[in-house]
C-alpha cells in the first residue's frame, strides 16, 4: 500500500516551459481549491537570499540545478498545495518522478509565439537573455519531449485563467475518480 504522502492527489504540480502561464494559472486555481499556492522557484530564492538571476550570475546553472531539486523534495512532502515549477525542472528525470508521485501533473503548453510575447519584457530568465526568438526556439525543440510524463497536457495560448482553472480540476476530478 502506497503511504500517505505518496498520492497522486495530495497536490497539483504545474510544469510547462518559461512563459505557458504556470505562475498566472498556479495562484487561481489554489484560490479555488482553498489550497496554498507556491512557486519552487520563489522557495529557492528565499533558501539562497538571493534571486534566480543572481544564483545563475554568482554560482551556475548547475549549482541552480541542485537548488531545485532540494526545493522539490521539500515541497512535495506537502499536501494541498498547488505547486508552480520552473520551465527546466523536468529535465532531471529523479525531480520527475518526485513530482508525479505525490501530485497530479499537468504541463501547461504554448507555442513559440505566444511564449515569445508574453516573456519579451522580463530581464528575470537568464537562460532567455540574447536573442530571445532563437533561444525560445531552440529550448522548445531541445525540450519537445521533457513535458510528456504530465498527467494531462493542456495548451494554454487561446484560454483564458478561469477556463484553464476549470478544465484542470475537471481533468483532475475525472482521472483520479475524486
Ligand atoms: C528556467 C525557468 C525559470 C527558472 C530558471 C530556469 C528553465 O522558471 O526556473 O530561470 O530552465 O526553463 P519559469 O519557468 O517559471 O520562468
Amino acid at each position: 500500500m502506497k503511504a500517505w504522502s505518496q498520492d497522486k492527489s495530495n497536490n497539483i504540480v504545474l510544469i510547462g516551459f518559461m512563459g505557458t502561464g504556470k505562475s498566472t494559472v498556479g495562484p487561481e486555481l489554489a484560490h479555488r481549491l482553498g489550497w496554498e499556492f507556491i512557486d519552487t522557484d520563489r522557495v529557492i530564492e528565499e533558501h539562497e537570499g538571493r534571486t534566480i538571476p543572481q544564483i545563475f550570475e554568482e554560482k551556475d546553472e548547475a549549482y541552480f540545478r541542485v537548488k531545485e531539486t532540494e526545493a522539490i523534495e521539500i515541497v512535495m512532502s506537502g499536501v494541498k498545495q498547488v505547486i508552480s515549477t520552473g520551465g527546466g525542472a523536468v529535465l532531471k528525470e529523479y525531480n520527475c518522478q518526485k513530482l508525479s508521485e505525490s501530485g497530479y501533473v499537468i504541463a501547461l503548453m504554448a507555442d513559440a509565439d505566444t511564449i515569445i510575447s508574453r516573456v519579451k519584457k522580463d530581464t528575470n530568465r537568464p537562460l532567455l537573455q540574447g536573442n530571445l526568438e532563437q533561444r525560445v526556439y531552440q529550448m522548445l525543440e531541445e525540450r519537445k519531449h521533457a513535458y510528456q510524463f504530465a498527467d494531462k497536457q493542456i495548451d494554454t495560448a487561446q484560454r483564458t485563467i478561469e477556463d484553464l482553472v476549470g478544465i484542470i480540476l475537471e481533468s483532475r476530478n475525472s482521472d483520479l475518480k475524486l
